[in-house]
């Protein structure tokens, strides 16, 4: 029987191809400690705990490698990805989840009625008071008082190139779910929803270049927060 040589091996690794970058496994370094001893072809793949390696990918490896001549057993084994080098690209993202905008503070509590949008608004102006760039998101769905607060019920802001533009007031970039929902009319809103909404508000709201951007969320003690 012909031995499998280790180059044969990596040749046939290398027609699988990773679904997420389209390149081969060898090449993006995730294979480790290949071994070949007789007809026995061992080896680890590096996994993203991330982004899992599909099982179909790992099946075919073993198939197409158990189809070489020579070739009698197959043993894979997943190793976490270790490497440090790849875990620090992907932390960018959470840390700003609003382009533009440096810092969030936000303003919570399990109840209403207990001064929140008060502290918000107060805090928006006295940072915006310090020369800071500042925005304010009512973000209070349940009852969105920072439009009267800042003197602006009833306002409608447009949009440019499909984004909410805050309206400027008294120095600050000012957003309330309040401008988009009817007065006085009943809403129910559930906790899955509140998140969606509140989420999609903060992206969709044309921020700009923010120093800080202060968020009056709705009372609530669970799912419905950020
Ligand atoms: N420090 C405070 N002392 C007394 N009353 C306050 C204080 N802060 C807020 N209030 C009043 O309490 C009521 C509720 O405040 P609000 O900021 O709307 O609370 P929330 O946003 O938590 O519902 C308002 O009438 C407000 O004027
Ligand atoms: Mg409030």
């Amino acid at each position: 029987m012909p031995s499998v040589q280790e180059k044969d091996v990596i040749r046939t690794i290398r027609r699988v191809k990773d679904p997420d970058s389209d390149k081969d496994l060898i090449s993006l370094g995730r294979i480790k400690e290949l071994k070949i001893r007789d007809g026995e072809v061992t080896f680890k793949v590096l996994v993203d705990p991330a982004r899992p390696l599909s099982e179909s990918v790992l099946k075919e490896l073993k198939v197409i490698i158990g189809e070489m001549e020579g070739v009698e057993e197959v043993a894979i084994s997943l190793q976490e990805h270790t490497s440090k080098a790849q875990a620090p690209a992907k932390q960018p993202a959470p840390q700003q989840p609003i382009p533009g905008v440096r810092h969030i503070i936000a303003v919570a509590s399990g109840k209403g009625g207990v001064g929140k949008s008060t502290v918000a608004v107060n805090l928006a102006l006295a940072i915006a008071a310090e020369g800071h760039r500042t925005g304010l998101l009512d973000a209070d769905i349940y009852g969105p008082s920072i439009p009267t607060m800042m003197g602006l019920r009833g306002a409608q802001p447009t949009a440019v190139d499909k984004r909410i533009q805050p309206i400027a007031r008294y120095g600050i970039a000012l957003m309330s779910l309040g401008f988009l929902v009817q007065e006085d009319q009943p809403m129910v809103w559930r906790g899955p929803m509140v998140h969606s909404a509140v989420t999609q508000f903060l992206r969709e709201v044309d921020w700009g270049q923010l120093d800080y951007l202060v968020v009056d969320l709705p009372p609530g003690t669970g799912d419905a927060h950020l």
